[in-house]
């Protein structure tokens, strides 16, 4: 049996932790973007299937290349943010699952089952962004998700001709605490959960 993280680990992943609207000017380098998949690829995704792709928008040409995509209040946060995360999945994600579960090959189970396929590459593309969520606060970034902006249009101006497909953004970099606002409450174990 392993300890529990430290509290000081705890508070910087979970309670203490923030979505972040405001940044500091500290970049993020191409080693702490590497660092943070080398975190998230260990989480789990069913039958290791790691449908999720990251497309890490830096450059200022890509960022406006995004910003057309975006709504309201988050385009002044995807300019600002040293690093917008587009959170993908690949259709075609089963390609690699002979490879990454040798156990038992579901190739052809998703090849031949588009709704199967689809929620596989929703769902787990969706945890696997949560992952990444978390590798980043791990390694002392901050993030933001978001789903205000259009999907289609993403994938219209980033994954034209390809079969990556966008779930969620993300922003990511090191927070301005100075600019937070008070946090919203959280619904309590007695309203959000049950034990049968
Ligand atoms: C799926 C998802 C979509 C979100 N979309 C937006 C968004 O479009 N713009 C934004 O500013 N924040 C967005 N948020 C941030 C939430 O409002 C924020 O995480 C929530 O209020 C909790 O804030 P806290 O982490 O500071 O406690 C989104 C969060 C999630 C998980």
């Amino acid at each position: 049996m392993r300890p529990p993280i430290s509290p000081e680990s705890v508070k910087q992943l979970f309670t203490h932790a923030r979505s972040y609207h405001h940044w500091t000017n500290q970049p993020v380098t191409q080693d702490t973007l590497e660092a943070i998949y080398e975190l998230m690829k260990w989480g789990p995704t069913s039958v290791n299937s790691m449908p999720a792709r990251l497309l890490f928008v830096r450059s200022e040409a890509e960022k406006e290349k995004l910003v057309p995509c975006v709504l309201g209040s988050n385009i002044e946060q995807i300019r600002t943010a040293p690093v917008t995360v587009i959170v993908a999945f690949d259709e075609c994600f089963f390609a690699y699952s002979k490879r990454l579960f040798p156990a038992y090959d579901a190739t052809a189970l998703f090849a031949n089952d588009s709704r199967l396929s689809e929620a596989t590459a929703f769902r787990n593309s969706s945890l696997q962004g949560a992952y990444m969520m978390f590798a980043a606060r791990a390694l002392g970034l901050d993030v933001c998700p978001m789903s205000g902006f259009d999907n289609a249009l993403v994938n219209q101006r980033f994954f034209q001709g390809t079969t990556w497909k966008s779930n969620f953004i993300c922003t990511l970099g090191y927070g301005d605490e100075s600019k937070l606002y008070p946090r919203g409450p959280r619904l309590s174990f007695e309203e959000s959960c049950r034990i049968v």
